[in-house]
């Protein structure tokens, strides 16, 4: 249980005052519902902001100050609001009664069962809020998907909360997410657009125009864009696709670097020196994490299976199908390197979070890792800034040859091997000299991360296995 701070006091019970301008509701409290509402009440004092979740240890969090999630500036944001207009709560009836806004942030994982299994989103958790709506509403409402959902949910959304015909009117909106871990309070701040869609009717239109006004409170309006309602819902998915796409792109390439002599990070730079195709994302790794890539892809091939879509399903698939690809082989990488066995050696996991800057390890690499590595009879000592609770987590029922150790210096100690899973910063800046020391010789790194200096660390002695560059071995 989470220690709450005596200076920021406990709004439960608190009435949100009525004498805001706009009474805004976020139901989820999550890693995007919580710093986007906390972002929106700290850019508008006159809006009065709730959010609420059925997780009464992620809102007894929240409402000590000291969040339950760790993103750089978000506890600064959070107390700049929390008790003037930003209040934390687990009464979600009275949350919709009182509010006219009503964001839906709640999670939206892959399907585990029936139908679709493995492939589709699993929608549960929204439908149950769209049906809390509908129950609890005493007048009109603007409601906002702002989880990511399949395109044409809006029209599920509004199906059920069309079936009361007592004059009380809901519009339902598309707003998707576009921040990532890590950074959240940044692109929430300076988002490189908002996107907001709706029904192109008069009632659409002018509850689209209600919520650009939020944001229009910090967002350049020309960063606010507006679409049809579906546009909006398969933007997103597409975006997500984008992006993982160029990362497994730039992954496979680091495959044939490493057959060739080629240089992944050189190729990256020559080839995203081209205007039209970009830097950014480009960075090759033992493969991405997070909540969302999978997941949203996943999303999308299945939609495109039941459309009948087969070719372009095909497509869509390769880019996850690549991601669990790399993480192998990284392994075996690391499996043929240390003499075709692994068995009885300790090696030593440098982080565990999808990436840096965030506690948050959902479909992090670093749980494939491990588990292959245990697999092989290894002992794995998890090291991690933010993670280990969710790491241990994550790992749970596995009861031999794991451990978790906060020190990277303790961490290391006995190791054969250390293998960089998240690219924090901290790793960067350690005694390396120290740490061979520390450990059984040949020592060998295997910087899935390429963030280290390879041949720094070869010269003080060490076997350096880096991604889509050739190794620097002494054998
Ligand atoms: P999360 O699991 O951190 O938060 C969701 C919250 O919703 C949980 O705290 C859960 O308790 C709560 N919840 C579920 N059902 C509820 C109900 N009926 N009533 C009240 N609360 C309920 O998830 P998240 O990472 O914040 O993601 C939320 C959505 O946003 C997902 O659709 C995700 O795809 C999307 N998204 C996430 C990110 C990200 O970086 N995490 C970025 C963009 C979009
Ligand atoms: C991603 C998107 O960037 C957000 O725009 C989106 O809102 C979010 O998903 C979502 O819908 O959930 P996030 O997953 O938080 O955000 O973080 P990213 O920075 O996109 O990184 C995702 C994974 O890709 C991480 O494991 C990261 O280490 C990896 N990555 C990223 C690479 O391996 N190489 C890169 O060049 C970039």
């Amino acid at each position: 249980m989470l220690k709450r701070l005596s200076k920021y006091p406990i709004c439960e019970s608190k009435q949100v005052p009525m004498k805001f301008e706009k009474r805004i509701l976020c139901i989820g409290a999550g890693y995007v519902g919580g710093p986007t509402m906390a972002v929106i009440a700290a850019k508008c004092p006159r809006y009065g902001v709730t959010v609420v979740d059925v997780a009464r240890g992620r809102i007894d969090a929240w409402n000590s100050g000291k969040p339950p999630i760790y993103e750089p500036g978000l506890d600064d944001v959070v107390r700049s609001a929390l008790g003037r207009n930003l209040f934390f709560s687990t009464d979600i009836a009275r949350g919709i009664r009182e509010n006219d806004i009503i964001f839906v942030s709640v999670n939206t994982p892959t399907k585990t069962f029936g139908a679709g299994a493995g492939m589709a989103a699993d929608l549960q958790y929204w439908e149950l809020v769209a049906r809390q709506i509908l129950e609890h509403a005493e007048s009109s409402k603007i409601v906002i998907e702002k989880s990511t959902l399949p395109v044409k949910t809006a029209q599920a959304m509004e199906r059920i909360l069309m079936s009361r015909n007592d004059g009380v009117h809901f519009d339902v909106l598309s707003n998707p997410e576009f921040l990532a871990e890590g950074t959240a309070i940044r692109d929430l701040l300076c988002p490189d657009r908002v996107l907001i869609g709706s029904r192109e009717t008069e009632r659409g239109l002018k509850a689209r125009e209600e919520l650009v006004e939020i944001y229009a409170n910090w967002v350049p309006r020309e960063r606010i864009v507006t679409s049809n309602i579906w546009s909006s819902e398969l933007s997103k998915l597409a975006s997500n696709f984008f992006l993982a796409q160029r990362i497994s792109t730039i992954n496979a390439i680091s495959a044939i670097c490493e057959k060739t002599g080629a240089d992944v990070s050189e190729v990256a730079r020559i080839v995203g020196m081209d205007s039209r195709i970009g830097g950014k994302f480009l960075n090759a790794s033992v493969g991405f994490g997070g909540s969302c890539f999978k997941k949203d892809i996943l999303n999308l091939v299945y939609l495109c299976r039941v459309e009948g879509l087969e070719e372009v399903a095909d497509y869509l698939e390769r880019v996850v199908r690549i991601n669990e690809y790399q993480k192998e082989r990284f392994v075996l990488n690391m499996l043929r390197a240390m003499f075709n066995t692994l068995a009885g050696k300790k090696i030593c996991l440098f982080g565990f979070a999808f990436k840096a800057d965030t506690g948050d390890t959902r479909q992090s690499p670093a749980i494939d890792v491990a588990r292959r590595l245990l697999e092989e009879h290894a002992e794995v000592v998890v090291t991690d800034p933010q993670a280990l609770a969710n790491a241990r987590e994550d790992l749970a029922g596995v009861e031999k040859g794991l451990s978790f150790v906060e020190d990277p210096y303790e961490a290391v100690r006995g190791c054969h091997a250390i293998a960089v899973m998240t690219e924090w910063t901290l790793y960067r800046g350690l005694d390396y000299r120290k740490i061979l020391d520390l450990m059984v010789k040949p020592a060998f790194i295997f910087d899935g991360r390429n963030i280290l200096d390879h041949k720094a660390l070869f010269e003080l002695g060490f076997n350096v296995y880096p991604i889509g560059k050739r190794p620097l071995s002494h054998f």
